[in-house]
């Protein structure tokens, strides 16, 4: 193993955590996924969102494990199905406990970044076509201007939409997610019209906080994507699904301009839709159309096959930031180990490479604070820096955990922290076994 070095992080930088409603409430069946999972064979393991880490009620403690975790920085989401049960009528009790949670967050000083929509509807807006029905964009509206308005004395920071390219893609594409259809059409629609939405979103958010700060941006998903082979076609091919699933979608969000095959009946004044990029990175993936290849053999895997794959945050960060100079937030980063084998190891070389290369970005979430129900994968991949025990329902913090605050504390990563997480193993003894063989 290669000696790794101390490194710091020579800037203000906020290290926090994310999470998602659906993921980690539970005891909420008015929303698409509940549904989706009572499908036979919908969820991996048959898990459902019903159940969840009971956050619902385990919130107070969960945020304690948090501040005890030194976590500054929060990212989390509000249930449109709690918050909206039926069309048009909303909840004051589901307002008054996510205050309640959003006061004991300012209360241990953790700033929070809230996500409006995060894949799951309300099962009325569901069942009436959600985004592609007519005025789907409006009812999706008047949500946001009713929530932000019950809380923006609690924040100032949001996510409009959690990676519309993925919502898109395995709902409407793949077939995979809610409402599981299959369809190039529809998938490149359903991507314009959440476009929109946050462009209408953004502008709805500025004008309820007026002249007050209020930062607000969307988090898309961004991978590094590569061709099987170096031929022409492959690389067009690339450029394409590079275009399709990323560019065209991140422009049209941000500047309000956008290109075949993306389009509404309706265009936006050329403007900047966003104060900041929220970047959502996991891995680099090998493409032979619209199909994933596995990883290359011999490369670093997560538990769910991923390509581990460092260098790609940095060529992400820099390849939007030179496109759009705004600051940039790493709004989600994580990886799936369920042995906790490599978490500690990804946090390093990610993140070092955001102290060292990208100097534009000034905050981090990872993904996520506790193991949850993972969409399509249920409960099986765990990408928590808290393990959760799902029938117990009892948290422990894992050794990456106990790594990610201590470079909280300590703004970077220590000597004495790389010879404790990464001790130098003697090989001596493998190499015994090895001649002995
Ligand atoms: C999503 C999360 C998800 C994570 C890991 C992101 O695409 O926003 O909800 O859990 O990836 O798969």
């Amino acid at each position: 193993m290669e000696k790794l070095e101390p490194f710091f992080f020579d800037r203000p930088f906020g290290l926090g955590t994310a999470t998602a409603p659906t993921q980690i409430e539970g005891y909420e069946t008015d929303n698409s996924w509940y549904d989706w999972a009572e499908i036979p064979g919908k969820i991996a393991d048959g898990s459902s969102p019903l159940r969840a880490n009971e956050h619902w009620v385990r919130w107070k403690a969960d945020i304690d494990l948090m501040a005890k975790m030194g976590i500054r920085y929060y990212r989390l989401g509000l249930e449109w199905s709690r918050i909206e049960p039926e069309e048009g009528k909303f909840d004051e009790s589901a307002v008054a406990r996510y205050r309640e949670e959003l006061l004991y967050l300012r209360k241990k000083e953790i700033r929070p970044l809230i996500t409006l929509h995060h894949f799951s509807n309300p099962s009325w807006f569901e069942a009436r076509g959600a985004f592609c029905s007519a005025n789907g964009s409006g009812v999706f509206l008047r949500y946001v201007r009713y929530i932000v308005t019950k809380i923006e004395d609690l924040c100032s920071e949001y996510v409009t939409l959690n990676e519309p390219n993925v919502y898109a893609a395995n709902g409407y594409l793949f077939g995979l997610w809610p409402p599981g259809v299959r369809s190039f059409i529809r998938s490149v629609s359903v991507m314009s019209r959440l476009a929109g939405c946050h462009i209408q979103a953004y502008r709805i958010i500025h004008e309820i906080y007026e002249n007050r700060a209020v930062h607000v941006g969307f988090a898309n998903h961004y991978r590094i994507f590569r061709a099987p082979s170096e031929g022409f076609l492959a690389q067009i091919g690339i450029k394409w699904i590079e275009y399709l699933f990323q560019d065209g979608i991140t422009r049209f969000m941000i500047t309000g301009r956008f290109s075949f095959p993306f389009g509404l009946p309706f265009t936006f004044r050329k403007g900047t839709y966003c104060d900041f990029i929220g970047i959502n990175y996991y891995t680099r993936c090998t493409m032979k159309g619209l199909t994933e290849l596995p990883a290359p053999p011999h490369s670093d895997k997560n538990d769910l096959g991923w390509e581990i794959y460092p260098d790609g945050i940095r060529m992400t960060v820099q390849k939007y930031y030179n496109r759009y100079p705004l600051p940039v937030f790493i709004t989600e980063n994580g990886t799936a180990d369920a042995s906790d084998t490599f978490r500690a190891r990804f946090l390093y070389d990610h993140l070092r490479t955001l102290a060292l290369d990208c100097p534009y970005v000034s905050r981090y979430y990872h993904w996520t604070f506790i193991d949850n129900f993972e969409w399509a994968e249920g409960e099986t991949a765990r990408f928590g820096l808290v393990e959760n025990d799902f029938p117990t329902q009892r948290r422990t913090i894992r050794q990456s955990g106990r790594f990610y605050s201590e470079i909280i504390k300590n703004n970077g990563v220590t000597d004495p922290m790389i010879q404790e997480y990464f001790p130098v193993r003697d090989t001596s003894e493998t190499r015994g076994a090895d001649e002995k063989d």
